[in-house]
This record gives structure tokens, sequence and C-alpha cells, in this order.
């Protein structure tokens, strides 16, 4: 077992699966959040994460109750650590900027608390020169020490993700960004304990451009498939017989189109590996994160199509908006498209939202009942592809509503079907 003594900055999603996957391998490890009340569930031998992540309350439990996890409001409960962890959000402003305050302001704290010889990991995804132009000269300024004579310095971005935390942290393959070659020498002995897959090796610059551009890769490669969906809507296609077909030839792999992408990771990633870029001129990544934030727009639009022809008026109608979470049978929640479809909505008819596992609390009402959330609707829109809604009976459905019309977000219904039952049926890339 090693008997180094490791601190997690930040004990959130990200943070706190590193920090009980050191505990679990045997590092004395103490996880710092300003949050007192995540600090004191954490100490309470709890998980502060509400959505289901196989395994990680057990290994909490285990780890603080065998006494090698310990979280601390205190930044001070970790001085002369032997490796620092960051992993605190960078989020992105309304206008698409880079916000790395809490960031900054840790890496003079960690300056300020750091001994000789150790390493500083950061884990958070970073735009473009970050650790050279920021991280670096923040603990060198307040460590008084020299980067690469006196301590080692990593960027090892994350890739877990929400409902996989646990497994992802401790299969998934890692990049490695190192100051020099002593600081990749150091993380591979932490980070060979963590995870089973490999660790390839690289400069901070590669590793940082590799986090925010493995993201931003995904996010195009959605909104193509999004265009494709608005170009079959138009000319009266269908998107998914045209994805099948499309990827019938040989090293093609067209997406899924749907109602919009959600998460913390996907939405923002693209802002920050662009945000460095001083040359003007066309971007494919940046147009992509706009046509799909676009798409929930669109389906809210596709619903006010349908209601016209339902002949029945916006403001009279109750929108059963089906689904919050972003993602198939999770609760995850954050910049989730239908949150934008709510807002779309709001104040102009009367919305009820259905989810059945996001729990209560969150700033829009929710109904759990299914049968409930569409009684006496004039217009079902079905934002995430819950199992639940796949198993859905057309037939209860139609009676339940008050006016029969469905619109598809997720490609979940037939469409002919649907007409055929008597449905008004409008669907994302269903022209
Ligand atoms: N969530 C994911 O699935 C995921 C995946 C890959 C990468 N990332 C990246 O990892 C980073 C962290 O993401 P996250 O989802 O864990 O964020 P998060 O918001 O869940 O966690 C951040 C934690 O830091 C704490 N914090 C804020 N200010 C602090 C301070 N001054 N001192 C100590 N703690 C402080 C917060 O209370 C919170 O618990 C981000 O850069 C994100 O882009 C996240």
């Amino acid at each position: 077992m090693p008997s180094e003594r490791v601190a997690v900055v930040g004990v959130g999603y990200v943070g706190l699966s590193v920090a009980c996957t050191l505990a679990e391998a045997g590092f004395e490890t103490i996880g710092v959040d300003i949050d007192i009340a995540r600090v004191q569930t954490i100490n309470a031998g709890r998980s502060p994460i509400v959505g289901k992540e196989p395994g990680l309350s057990e290994l909490l439990s285990k780890v603080v109750a065998e006494g090698r996890l310990k979280a601390s409001s205190d930044i001070l409960a970790c001085k002369r650590m032997d490796a620092y962890f960051l992993c605190l959000d960078s989020p992105i402003s309304q206008n698409k900027r880079p916000i790395l305050d809490v960031l900054r302001g840790e890496c003079v704290n960690v300056g300020k608390v750091m001994g000789r010889d150790c390493l500083v990991s950061v884990e958070s995804t970073l735009p473009p020169r970050t650790m050279q132009d920021m991280v670096i000269p923040l603990l060198e300024k307040n460590s008084g020490m020299r980067a690469g004579k006196d301590f080692s310095v990593v960027h090892c971005p994350e890739r877990v993700m929400p409902g996989r935390l646990l497994y992802n942290m401790r299969n998934y393959s890692r990049v490695i960004g190192g100051l020099d070659k002593r600081s990749v020498e150091r993380a591979k002995h932490f980070y060979s304990k963590l995870t089973k897959g490999e660790l390839f090796e690289t400069d901070l610059l590669s590793a940082e451009i590799c986090k925010t551009a493995e993201n931003a890769y995904r996010d195009v490669q959605i909104a193509f498939a999004n265009e494709v969906a608005l170009i079959c809507e138009e000319a009266g296609a269908d998107a998914f017989e045209v994805r099948r077909l499309v990827n019938t030839c040989p090293f093609r792999d067209m997406h899924t189109p749907g109602a919009g992408v959600g998460g913390h990771c996907l939405t923002k990633d693209s802002w920050l590996l662009v945000s460095q870029v001083k040359r003007a001129g066309p971007s494919v990544i940046a147009d992509a994160r706009r046509l799909n934030d676009l798409m929930p727009v669109h389906t809210a639009g596709l619903a006010e199509e349908a209601l016209v022809e339902a002949e029945r008026p916006l403001k009279d109608s109750r929108i059963s908006v089906m689904g919050l979470a972003f993602l198939r049978d999770s609760d995850e929640i954050r910049n989730s498209p239908a949150m934008a479809i709510i807002d779309h909505f709001a104040d102009r008819a009367d919305v009820v939202v259905h989810d059945p596992f996001v729990p209560e609390g969150y700033r829009a009402p929710l109904e759990r009942d299914l049968g409930k959330a569409l009684l006496g609707s004039d217009c079902a829109i079905f934002v995430t592809d819950h199992s639940v809604y796949k198993e859905l009976d057309l037939m209860s459905l139609k009676e339940w509503m008050r006016t029969p019309v469905i619109v598809d977000g997720r490609n979940i219904f037939d469409g002919r079907r649907c007409r055929d039952l008597g449905f008004i049926y409008k669907g994302v890339g269903k022209g």
C-alpha cells in the first residue's frame, strides 16, 4: 500500500470519483470543497451525488469508514501533500467566454500550502495554454518554487461521465500532459493505480487541446446529423432512414439527430477550445455548437406548428414536456434541452414536466406519474428517450390527451402508426 498523502481540490462529480479511487488505491486522501454541506455529507460516509452512480456510494462509505478519505473545507488541511489534484469547474459565461476565477484562486491557495517535490495535476477541462500562462505562474509565484525543478506539474483531463463515474475512472485510458519527463513519471505513479486503461504521455498544450477537441468532435458530429435532420424535414424525408443508409457506406458513422445536446461538458468544451482563436473566419466548431443549441427551439417550433394544425390556441393549451434529464434513464439535468423548451413555453401555455428519475427540488415543477402528466394534454413533447416512453401504449396516450399531438424529439415512435391512430405527429428529422 502506498503511504503518500494526497489532496483533491473540488469534490464534485469528477473530484469525488478521483478522491474515492485514490483512497481505494491506499493513498491517504483529503477532499477539499467550499461547499460545507458536501464536506459534511462525505465525512458522514454518504455520497452527495443524487443520480445513479454504480458502486460510488459503497466505495465512499468504505474508504471514509477505513479513515482513508476525509473531506475538509479548509485548504490549510492540505499542507505539504505528495500530490494535489485540481478538479474545479471551468464553466463559460453568457457570452461563451471561459470563467477560470475558481481555478485561479485555488492555484494561489495550493501554491501557498504545497511543499518541495510534490505533484500538481490539473484535471479540469481547460482552454489552450492555461497551464503555461496561468496555472504554472500562479503556483510558482505563491510557492516561491520553480516548476520542473522544485515540483512537478501535469494536466490530466478527465473522461468520466455521469452515470459511469467509477467505471470510466477505473477503465478508461488517460492523456497525461507533462511539463517534463519527471512530471509525467510522477503522475503515472498515481494514475496507474486509478485506471486499468493505457496512459498516453504528451506535453501540456496537446493534453489541453485533446480534451476539448474530443468533446468538440462529438458535438460537430451531432450537429451534422441535426443539420441533415432539418434538411430532411423540409424535403419531406425521414432522417433516420437516411442515416441508416448513409451508415451502410464504408467509413461513415452518422450520429443520431435529436431535440438538443445537454450535459455539463459538450455544451461548453467547444467554446473553451475556440476561446483563444484570434483569426477571423468561419468556424465549424462554433457553428456546430450554435446549431445544436437551436434544436430545442426548433423542437418547440414543431409543437407550435402542430397546435396550429390542431386548431388549438397556444394560450389555452396544456403542454407536456416528457423528460427533464438529458440522458436516457438518468437524473442528470445540467443544460438539458428540456429546460430551453420549458422556457420557450413558460407564461405562454400551461406546461407540465414529466421525468421518472429527476428528484423534486429542481426549478421546474415535476409530475412523476405518466398518466397524470399526459391527462388533458394538448401536446406531448418527448425530449428524452427514457425507456418508459418507448413502452408507452399509444391507445392509452390518446385516451389521456385532450388533443392528440405528439412531438417526437428522439425518434421514439413510428410516425406513420401515430398518424394512422389519429395523432398529429411531428418529429425531429421526420419530414
Ligand atoms: N462532470 C463530468 O462528467 C466531467 C467529465 C469530464 C471533465 N469534466 C471537467 O471536470 C471539471 C470539474 O467538473 P465537475 O463536473 O466535477 O464540476 P462540479 O461543479 O461537479 O464540481 C466542482 C466542485 O468544486 C467545488 N468548488 C468550487 N469552488 C471551490 C473552491 N474555491 N475550493 C474548493 N472547491 C470548490 C464545488 O463546490 C464543487 O463541488 C470541469 O472542468 C469539467 O469540465 C467534468
